[in-house]
């Protein structure tokens, strides 16, 4: 309903080639778990061409899309899907600017790069497309429901 937020709602975030390379993996995962959101999937790869060129189709005219592809596929990536009510709008927030340059202290991209070319990160710009790109990297198996079921301890 109207106004009630989407505790379901998943986005895609993937830790870049040079995240991986910079050890900040558990960084990343650590401010998502921090913020509260709940990790359903999870898992690295070397991201395959035709892969890549689904996810970014839209860009396959600009300019810097061949040095894009060579970036995303110089080393591993690891991606997740994240959970959560606004999961996509926070993430973007949390991640910051595209352009380091512009991106704010206290954001991932603010507190770790300086360079459009090497952000570290990627996050869906939008619900929408974070279904497609969720579908496009993950199979439906590869995602895991899951609640608080251990009464022990507090979640
Ligand atoms: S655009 O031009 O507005 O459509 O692009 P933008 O939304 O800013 O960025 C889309 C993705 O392209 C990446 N990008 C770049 N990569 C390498 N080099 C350069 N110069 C460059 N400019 C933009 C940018 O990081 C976005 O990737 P994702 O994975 O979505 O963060």
């Amino acid at each position: 309903p109207p106004g009630v937020p989407d505790v379901r709602e998943r986005t895609l975030i993937a830790v870049k080639p040079d995240g991986v390379q910079r050890r900040l993996v558990g960084q990343i995962i650590q401010r998502f778990e921090q913020r509260g959101f709940k990790l359903v999937g999870l898992k690295m790869l070397q991201v395959p061409d035709d892969l890549l060129s689904q996810h970014y189709y839209e860009l396959r005219t600009k300019p810097f899309y061949p040095s894009l592809l060579h970036y995303m596929t110089s080393g591993p990536v690891v991606a997740m899907v994240w959970e959560g009510p606004k999961v996509v709008q926070t993430s973007r927030t949390m991640v910051g600017h595209t352009n380091p340059v512009e991106a704010q202290a206290g954001t991932i991209r603010g507190d770790f790069s300086f360079h459009v070319s090497r952000n570290v990160v990627h996050a869906s710009d939008s619900p929408e497309g974070a279904q497609r790109e969720i579908q496009l990297w993950f199979q439906r198996k590869e995602l895991v429901n899951w609640d608080c079921c251990d009464q022990t301890i507090s979640c």
